[in-house]
């Protein structure tokens, strides 16, 4: 019982900072300048993204390759519109990064 209490404090501490350091991670990439969560601008919405993706065996592993390569590199575009750039036009995401991005995305 006392160790289930000391659990729960704990999450209520740790996962108000994870969710802070994934947007935070986000907006340091840069990422939020074309994605916004849930309205499409000049690219698709991330709960767009995240509907079409989620329940794909290969999600993780084919939005962390468009977010480090861009959708050119990966065959796109895939949403009709314009491609992502590659990261010669924007801050170096690394695959750790990357791959921690993914997932929060498919949360959305
Ligand atoms: C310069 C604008 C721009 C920036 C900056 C940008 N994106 Fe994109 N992103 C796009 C566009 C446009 C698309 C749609 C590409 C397509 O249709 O191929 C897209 C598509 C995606 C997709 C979907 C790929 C797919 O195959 O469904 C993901 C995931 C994504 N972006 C994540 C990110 C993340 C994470 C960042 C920050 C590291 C980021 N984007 C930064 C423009 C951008």
């Amino acid at each position: 019982m006392k160790t289930s209490l000391r659990f729960a404090a704990l999450m209520l501490l740790v996962l108000p900072g994870a969710v802070m350091a994934n947007e935070k991670l986000v907006q340091d990439k840069q990422c939020m300048g074309c994605h916004a969560l849930k309205e499409d601008g000049a690219a698709p919405s991330f709960q767009k993204i995240a509907k079409f993706w989620k329940g794909k065996g290969n999600a993780e592993v084919a939005m962390v390759a468009t977010i480090r390569k861009g959708s050119a590199a990966t065959g796109g575009p895939h949403w009709n519109k314009a491609t992502m750039p590659d990261q010669s036009e924007r801050p170096l995401v690394s695959e750790a990064e990357a791959r921690q991005i993914a997932k929060w995305i498919l949360k959305q």
